[in-house]
């Protein structure tokens, strides 16, 4: 072939291949068969193949074959993707559309009506009919960079059809998985023994976040186009539903069953019919979105804080359905936190089969009144766990056992305690429990704790699953940890490995504070942490402690210093300042259990030690209380606060009477004005460090 043939070739088969394309994933009405198309697409393969200059991003042979990404790189959106107001019930589509013909003093409106689909929102920007990049909304000012995953979605053209294009032209849309595609990837991922997906829209979000594009191309991923973004020059068009013409016409795809209606009376009517063909969508959708149809008007409609006021999305009710409560399991979760699930006889509700709903908490189980064998209304929203709405009295069955919370953790069997200011129950074992083992590994590596560098998510996630790590001890033992073990891991070389083993010695060395934060004691955040550290000085002496003697102390003064108050006198400085009763009783259910003790004895034994804490009495701003505001100019919030203490002050986070010192930066705010009206002494980082002295 000569070279103007092949040229002509090359660019008759890339023409062919979108068309074909187009065909299939937009129109999806395909023209040829897959072994036609295949044809047409190795012919392509091999001529770039053979001349590789020929070779063009926007060819269809280039959707899948980037490189894998380390972390996806942030996008601004030059025009802010906003989100939606929502509209539940006719009365608020009556305020809606009233609101419309008040500022634009028409007597009827013309809406431009869609589907709501229940995806991802996603940009994209072509140049020159050229995709260039596609973004994630993000925070709806800068989105991630997700380019080469949207480049292997078939719908999503890489050229588009058609002349006179504007040289820069945003797409906006929703990323989402037909719901064929999904229960075929769940099958899929089932046989594979990989896990499944909840529902097409986790699925979509989790295919559409991988770092790998080539994941992302195993996934059959589909793109819906509801608007444009920044585009120039504007293309002639003043009405909504001509963009939504005019983007179906340059090859994307959008949906069918958008409309153009008039008035309240149109809006809900297009809510009803699309409410009944909704099962048979192929694509889920949480509601409709109605548009002001004529540009115009929209700008001058314009925006309120995030959601525009020419726009409202009308969302469908939550999905119910009736099932047989089995049994109430309690679950455990990651930090302790006992949940009751109702066990419920399978049930098909909003797209997915059901199996379990949640119960919430105790309260909530008796506040519906579920017991097992209770039939039950099951409710599911949008992306919501599902719920157990209410009890169908009528069907329930003459004898019912009345549920309770059990007093042992149905996973490590240590007691459980309830939280009465949050009417929660939780798992005392919170350094054992295999519920919480994650969780508790984490935050006893985190900066605050224990700083151990490195040992974030994945490498805690796969020692946990592969059974290296159960507890913080195992982290010190010699036996479960060594460089070779560490390095075998996925996203873990030689000298990773070797850094994270250098960072856990030296986090042997700490402070028994950050030691007792560490430990991931409920209530016990660093504050509290540090009290305890202060107030025993040793580990010894805070294990030894008797903790009913404390309570009952810590109570009794209480008493004595509200009476005191009411009669005008000074209280006394009361035990263990700034730790209450509840927080007491969780220290103590916390060292009542011998396996968190157990585990504690195993990091002494592998060599965790504790410089002794100064007590606060030592330092030369012993007794003084600060409060910091604004920013200061050379140290951070934490350093300041960190010498503050080491000088044996405190750093409180509001200002009172009994403040001493106010450290003000600049933009500092309310604290400052409180300061200045209480007659607090308000010093910057120069006075600060002057204090602190040498
Ligand atoms: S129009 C100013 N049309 O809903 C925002 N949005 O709650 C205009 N969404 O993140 C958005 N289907 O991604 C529009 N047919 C549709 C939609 C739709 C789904 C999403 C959108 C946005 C969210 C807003």
């Amino acid at each position: 072939m000569n070279s103007g043939a092949l040229l002509e070739r090359v660019a008759r088969l890339r023409e062919q291949l979108e068309l074909h394309n187009h065909r299939y994933y937009v129109l999806d009405s395909p023209l040829v068969s897959d072994a036609e198309y295949d044809a047409l697409f190795r012919e392509l393969q091999q001529l770039e193949t053979e001349h590789p200059e020929l070779i063009s991003a926007d060819s269809p042979t280039q959707r899948v074959g980037a490189a894998p990404l380390s972390e996806f790189a942030p996008i601004s959106h030059r025009q802010p993707m906003l989100s939606l107001n929502n509209a539940f019930g006719s009365e608020e589509v009556e305020a809606f559309d009233r609101r419309v013909r008040d500022a634009v003093a028409a007597e009827e409106i013309e809406y431009a009506v869609e589907p709501k689909f229940d995806g991802l929102a996603v940009s994209l920007v072509y140049e020159d009919g050229v995709l260039a990049r596609g973004a994630t909304r993000g925070d709806g000012y800068s989105g991630e960079d997700v380019t080469a995953n949207l480049r292997t979605i078939r719908s999503i053209p890489l050229r588009l059809s058609g002349s006179s294009l504007p040289q820069v032209l945003e797409i906006r849309g929703e990323v989402l998985m037909l719901r064929a595609d999904f229960e075929q990837l769940n099958r899929e991922q089932a046989a594979r023994g990989e896990k499944t997906f909840v529902n097409p829209r986790n699925a979509a979000a989790g295919s559409l976040r991988q770092l790998d594009p080539r994941v992302t191309a195993g996934r059959r991923l589909t793109f819906f186009a509801y608007g444009l973004g920044l585009t120039e020059p504007w293309p002639r068009l003043d009405r909504q539903s001509q963009v939504i013409d005019f983007i179906d016409k340059i090859g994307l795809r959008v949906a069918r069953e958008r409309d153009r209606v008039r008035g309240v009376s149109g809006l809900l009517a297009y809510y009803r019919r699309i409410g009944e063909a909704r099962a048979k969508l192929p694509y889920d959708i949480d509601g409709v979105v109605y548009k002001v149809d004529n540009l115009l008007w929209q700008q001058q409609l314009g925006y309120v804080s995030r959601a525009p006021r020419f726009a409202v999305a009308h969302k469908f009710p939550a999905e119910e359905a009736t099932s047989v409560v089995l049994g109430i399991d309690v679950q455990v979760g990651r930090t302790g936190v006992l949940t009751p699930v109702a066990r419920l006889q399978p049930v098909f509700v909003g797209g997915v089969t059901v199996t379990n709903a949640t119960l919430h908490n105790l309260d909530q189980v008796r506040a519906k009144d579920v017991h097992e064998g209770d039939t039950v209304v099951v409710r599911r929203a949008g992306d919501v766990i599902p719920e157990v709405a209410r009890v169908v009295i009528d069907k329930r069955p003459e004898q019912v056992r009345r549920f309770e919370m059990p007093e042992q953790c149905p996973v490590c069997q240590s007691r459980v305690e309830r939280i009465e200011s949050e009417s929660a129950y939780r798992c005392t074992g919170g350094l054992y429990c295999p519920a919480q083992r994650k969780q508790a590994l984490l935050h006893f590596a985190s900066r605050r704790a224990m700083d151990i560098e490195g040992l974030g998510e994945k490498l805690v996630d796969q020692l946990v699953d592969r059974g290296m790590v159960a507890t913080p001890a195992d982290l010190y033992d010699g036996g479960c940890l060594t460089v070779e073990k560490l390095a075998g891991l996925e996203r873990m070389a030689t000298k990773s490995a070797e850094n994270v083993i250098a960072a856990l010695d030296k986090s042997r060395r700490s402070t028994l504070a950050r030691f007792i934060y560490a430990l991931g004691i409920y209530h016990v955040g660093e504050e509290v942490a540090k009290i305890l550290a202060r107030h025993f000085g040793t580990l010894d002496a805070l294990l030894a402690a008797d903790w009913e003697d404390l309570i009952a102390e810590k109570e009794r003064l209480q008493k004595e210093n509200t009476k005191r108050r009411a009669k005008g006198l000074e209280a006394e400085e009361p035990l263990l300042a700034g730790i209450g009763p509840e927080i007491m009783r969780s220290v103590a259910n916390f060292f009542a259990q011998r396996h968190n003790c157990d585990v504690i004895d195993d990091l002494v034994r592998h060599g965790v030690t504790f410089e002794t804490e100064g007590r606060a009495e030592s330092g030369g701003l012993s007794g003084r209380t600060f409060v910091l505001t604004g920013t200061l100019p050379g140290l951070s919030r934490d350093e300041a606060k960190a010498r503050i203490e080491a000088a044996g002050g405190k750093v409180s986070g509001s200002v009172s009477k009994k403040t001493d010192y106010v450290v003000a930066g600049s933009e500092a705010g309310s604290k400052l004005d409180k300061a200045r009206a209480l007659g607090v002494r308000v010093m910057d980082e120069q006075g600060l460090l002057e204090l602190l002295g040498p």
